[in-house]
């Protein structure tokens, strides 16, 4: 399906890091912040977040068989799973001027699946570009935990199996920490990398600082109204949605 031309509408905020850096904590956060401010804000997962799509993710992450997936299906399903994700809820929501998050997007891909498990980058990249075509993420937020700590706040979620992804060795974890960093370097104008290390208010703080300047212009007045925003909605502000954030 053709996707329209996004350029001058929503924003498309992604948040990336390893397991347990914090990301589905401070999306909720960061949605609050927004909704306050007025904007119309939609908040999904990856991989899932459409019906088809969760139903992959449950192929993914929860296949019993799942030491047997090779990398290059993992790749596809992934892709699949966003590429319906982009179709379904992304385009639409960025075309009436929402503000979309989205906890994991196509870096993951890039990060876990290219640098992690050795893929081929082409290939890769070509796949997460056919799934999301024109739209690609204005900001990236990347948290980033050594892998020690990702490691033990996962231990801790005691009511979590450990699904696929967790099961994997140190060293693909260290993968995974050093291709954020990589890729965040090559594209400061889109990437924000934030110690993932520091208290869930300081960092919440953090991003809202860095994300507000860049959505808004400036920060809030105490009641006046933002002015010469970068990304502001063309429209009157919609009312604020509860976005429902599914625990990944
Ligand atoms: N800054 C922080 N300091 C200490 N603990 C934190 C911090 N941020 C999140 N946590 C805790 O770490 C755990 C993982 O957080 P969260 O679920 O937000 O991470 P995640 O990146 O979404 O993980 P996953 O990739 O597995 O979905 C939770 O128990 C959360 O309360
Ligand atoms: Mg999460």
């Amino acid at each position: 399906m053709p996707l329209k031309d996004q350029s001058h509408t929503g924003v498309l905020i992604s948040f990336e890091g390893s397991e347990g850096s914090g990301k589905t904590t401070q999306m909720a956060r960061l949605a609050k912040h927004l909704q306050e401010r007025g904007r119309d804000v939609i908040s999904t997962r990856e991989p899932g977040g459409t019906e088809i799509g969760e139903q992959i993710r449950n192929i993914i992450v929860h296949n019993s068989k799942g030491d047997e997936m090779c990398a290059e299906t993992e790749l596809l399903l992934f892709a699949a799973a966003r590429a319906q994700l982009v179709r379904e809820n992304i385009a639409p929501a960025l075309l009436r001027g929402a503000i979309v998050l989205s906890d994991r997007y196509l870096d993951s891909s890039t990060v876990y699946q290219g640098i992690g498990r050795n893929l081929a980058m082409g290939p890769v990249n070509q796949i997460n570009r056919f799934a999301v075509g024109n739209v690609m993420p204005h900001i990236t937020v990347v948290i980033d935990v050594p892998t020690s700590v990702s490691l033990s706040r996962i231990r801790q979620r005691a009511s979590d199996l450990p699904d696929r992804m967790e099961r994997e060795n140190i060293d693909f974890y260290e993968k995974v920490r050093a291709g954020y960093l990589v890729l965040a370097k090559g594209m400061p104008e889109r990437f924000i990398v934030i110690d993932g290390t520091k208290s869930e208010d300081a960092i919440e703080k953090q991003i809202w600082a860095e994300l507000e300047t860049r959505i808004f212009g400036k920060p809030a007045k105490p009641k006046g109204r933002s002015v010469s925003p970068k990304f502001a909605s063309k429209k009157a502000p919609a009312k604020a949605r509860s976005a429902k954030i599914a625990k990944r």
